[in-house]
């Protein structure tokens, strides 16, 4: 499988229709967790085992994932997670807009690709444009939460969020980054970086009463 692919690629471009959360999730008004670039899916695996009164969604570019990912949740039976193909930069606008109102509750953006040469930094998943999305549909308090362990990375993620005023940086207990991830559960990425020592940042932030 291709370890990235370019989003702007004009294969990607093209508006898929994701299904309404009424068909996803069996109990469709619990509030919703959506994770982006959801890779294996392990993550929310985790989550929806634990927390059976939230709902999860899990959207990835490559679809090959997406099958993976998908057959684990079936043969656990679970009904609040689901896993979804798509370029959320260009499909995840529309699903949200489908939501009830307050239902977004979290969403977290987990080391993302990095995108590192100058050229390719518009390929980068969190732009202003993503941002505005999940500000629009996301409840007051809801939460974002960011971590990499490529700072320069991160910083353009904060730099974005920042830079918007729709979201406040949650203190935690005066430290920039929060020593671990606050749902108890990790990511694939971040257990292969936790085994090899690097750091990683990362940081929560809380939707504020700013409209859009
Ligand atoms: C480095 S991986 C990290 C995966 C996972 N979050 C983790 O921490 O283990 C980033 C993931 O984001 C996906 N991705 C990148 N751009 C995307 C986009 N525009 N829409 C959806 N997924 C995207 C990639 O395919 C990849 O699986």
């Amino acid at each position: 499988m291709r370890q990235h692919v370019n989003p702007l690629s004009q294969f990607f471009q093209l508006p898929l229709s994701l299904p309404n959360h009424s068909v996803l999730f069996k109990n469709s008004h619990c509030p919703i967790h959506v994770d982006i670039g959801s890779a294996k899916g392990k993550f929310l695996i985790e989550l929806a085992s634990k927390y059976p009164k939230w709902n999860f969604l899990g959207l990835e570019i490559r679809e090959p994932l997406v099958v993976a990912s998908e057959k684990k949740r079936k043969e656990l039976e679970l009904q609040n997670l689901k896993f979804l193909y798509c370029n959320v930069n260009i499909s995840l606008d529309s699903w949200l807009s489908d939501l009830d109102n307050d239902q977004l509750k979290r969403v977290s953006i987990q080391f993302p690709d990095p995108w590192f040469k100058r050229k390719h930094i518009k390929r980068r998943v969190l732009n202003v444009s993503l941002l505005n999305s999940i500000a629009r549909y996301m409840s007051k308090d809801g939460e974002l939460f960011i971590q990499s362990d490529i700072f320069k990375l991160t910083e353009s993620m904060t730099n974005v969020i920042e830079e918007s005023n729709y979201f406040d940086r949650k203190d935690i207990q005066g430290l920039k980054w929060i020593d671990k991830n606050p749902y108890d559960v990790t990511t694939d990425r971040e257990l292969f970086v936790l085994k090899k020592n690097f750091p990683i940042y990362r940081a929560i932030y809380i939707r504020n009463s700013t409209p859009l």
